[in-house]
């Protein structure tokens, strides 16, 4: 193996004449707009994160939490910027896959190829698994019971079912116990069994994802029309929210603003972040727009800027009609209405938005990742049937396929809390190395129809940091000191070891920040991507080691796979040889 082969970069032009070439297998349909590709964004954006998730954040941080949901946005925004620079270079549908390979050849291209797998396919099935839960919500309101085997993942029912016999055993009764501990018992004792073995999963999920994989197989202007109605009905009852629940907001409730500080807003980046996942899912359809070069670009930022307007009213009238620490529950919109005795109605109006809401980010989930898969395997780095184009439908058909059984079956038996992190942490990762692609592609002098506006980061990048270290120093002493000594902190039972362990993505931030401040000085980069890279890795950091592991695991079994396959079959590989 020749180490400067993993590099091989792709050229611009033949990635252009590549995809207009594959019509031997059909070609998709352009059918997307301006105005479609920001509703596909919203669509996106607006689900699972803010009608779950982010309940447990304006829990920890109070009403902060929107100054976190400001820095998220402005993050994802300069983030943004970057895709939006690269979809007006390489309008194809790998998104920030075939931007990678662009700006740093193949094996980065792969690796980032199986970290959108991770947002995509990973990120469905934390969705398809909180739909089932509003989903399930919903038939009991409705007098329907499924029985809790069939409505639970085996993970979840098996824990859940040795906790509450414990405290059965310690003498609690059942009816005393929380509801998910309650439905847990009752799946593990009364699941069905085969050869011994009991049938617990989350079918609900299951149906969903097969029902919207059917959808995105029809075809995209089917799932468009699709995807159009449901943002009209979740922007709706968004907006119904805030306007109603304005007018039960009680002051009282914002004071304190940061109940627990910087560490209690920090505590929700992982779902606060998860709620803005989405926007860079329409670069996918890069092949289906009408005019990609001009509309991606804007659809995304129409689509961030609309998401964090009601993001922010939403929290601020979410923290102003209860006190925040009440607010650590899995439903924190529909609950707060349940508060109100003249408002209860909405809070069923609110359940059924939600499922809507959640079904039109699985759809452009699962838009998006067959897409990748037909790009990875144009270049010769999946098996070839994973670019056919369904003759009639004009979709990645096998891709599809594939798609819906991966993420049905993950959502038939995986757990909520271990998929959500794994999915922001992959996200943010290929965020961070798109920055870093935009900052190649200006020392590459590509030429860009779209370009992020130049504001020179030589000064502004060092002082930035110079101002960062004295504030924390300033308003975080004992923090820094612990951070930079792998102190323990008073009457915590952590080793010295275990604190420098805990520490080690904060250092990896720390030090590639410092690496980069460098660089701006001498190479003068342009400060927004420098801005989104940074703050993407700050957030990064902020996830628990164990996640870090994680995801490194999944990056080594990607290794793997594309050492036995991709580098081989390469088409870049091909063409060297032949020349
Ligand atoms: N942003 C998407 C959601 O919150 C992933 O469901």
């Amino acid at each position: 193996m020749n180490f400067n082969s993993l590099f091989r970069r792709k050229n611009i032009n033949d990635i252009l004449a590549n995809a207009a070439s594959e019509s031997a297998h059909g070609s998709l349909a352009r059918h997307l707009g301006v105005k479609d590709l920001t509703s596909l964004g919203i669509a996106a954006i607006i689900g699972a994160g803010i009608f779950t998730t982010i309940g447990q954040a304006s829990a920890d941080g109070g009403p902060a939490v929107v100054f976190l949901f400001l820095f998220t946005a402005l993050a994802c925004g300069f983030a943004a910027f970057a895709y939006a620079e690269f979809a007006s270079v390489v309008p194809v549908s790998g998104s920030a896959y075939t931007y990678s390979y662009v700006a740093f050849g193949e094996l980065f291209a792969w690796i980032i190829g199986w970290a959108l797998i991770m947002e995509y396919a990973i990120g469905n099935i934390t969705v398809a698994i909180g739909w089932s839960g509003y989903f399930t919500e919903l038939l009991t309101r409705m007098n329907i019971h499924l029985p809790a085997w069939s409505t639970i993942d085996y993970i979840s029912a098996s824990n859940g079912f040795k906790e509450a016999q414990q405290l059965i055993a310690d003498g609690t009764v059942l009816n005393k116990l929380s509801h998910g501990l309650q439905e847990a018992y009752l799946a593990w004792e009364h699941a069905p069994t085969v050869f011994g073995f009991r049938i617990i999963a989350d079918f609900p999920a299951l149906l969903i994802t097969f029902l919207i994989t059917w959808l995105v197989y029809r075809g995209i202007k089917e799932s468009k029309n699709a995807s159009n109605a449901m943002v009209i009905i979740k922007i709706a009852v968004v907006l119904l929210v805030i306007a109603v629940g304005a007018f039960y907001v009680d002051t009282n409730n914002w004071d304190p603003f940061a109940p627990n500080g910087l560490g209690g807003v920090l505590k929700g980046v992982s779902a606060v972040f998860f709620a803005y996942i989405g926007f860079d899912a329409i670069s996918t359809t890069a092949e289906e727009c009408k005019n990609p070069q001009r509309d991606l670009p804007r659809g995304m930022m129409w689509a961030i800027i609309i998401c964090t307007i009601l993001y922010i009213l939403i929290a601020l009238v979410l923290t102003g009609m209860v006190h925040y620490s009440e607010l650590a529950v899995n439903d924190p919109l529909a609950f707060v209405f349940t508060k109100v005795s003249d408002l209860k109605w909405l809070s069923g109006i609110i359940a059924v938005s939600a499922v809507i809401a959640m079904a039109s980010v699985l759809l452009v989930f699962q838009i998006g990742q067959p897409r990748i898969w037909m790009s990875m395997s144009r270049d010769g780095l999946l098996p070839k049937r994973f670019a056919k184009i369904h003759p009639k439908f004009n979709t990645p058909s096998f891709s599809t396929i594939v798609t819906g059984l991966i993420v049905g079956g993950g959502a038939l038996f995986l757990n909520m809390s271990t998929v959500t992190d794994l999915c922001s942490i992959g996200t943010l990762f290929a965020f961070v190395l798109v920055c870093a692609g935009v900052l190649r592609l200006e020392s590459m002098g590509v030429e860009r129809k779209f370009k992020t506006p130049y504001i020179n980061s030589q000064w502004i990048a060092p002082i930035g940091v110079i101002l960062a270290i004295f504030l924390t120093h300033r308003y975080n002493y004992d923090g820094f000191m612990h951070f930079l000594t792998s102190t323990p902190a008073p009457g915590s039972d952590m080793s010295s070891m275990s604190v420098f362990l805990h520490n080690i993505p904060m250092w990896i931030f720390v030090i590639i920040t410092l690496t980069l401040t460098g660089l701006c000085i001498v190479k003068k980069y342009s400060l927004i991507p420098v801005l989104g890279l940074v703050s993407c890795l700050y957030m990064m950091s902020q996830i628990e080691l164990k996640n870090w592991v994680g995801f490194m695991v999944w990056l080594a079994i990607g290794l793997a796979l594309y050492f036995s396959y991709g580098y081989k079959n390469s088409k870049l590989a091909k063409q060297s040889a032949d020349s």
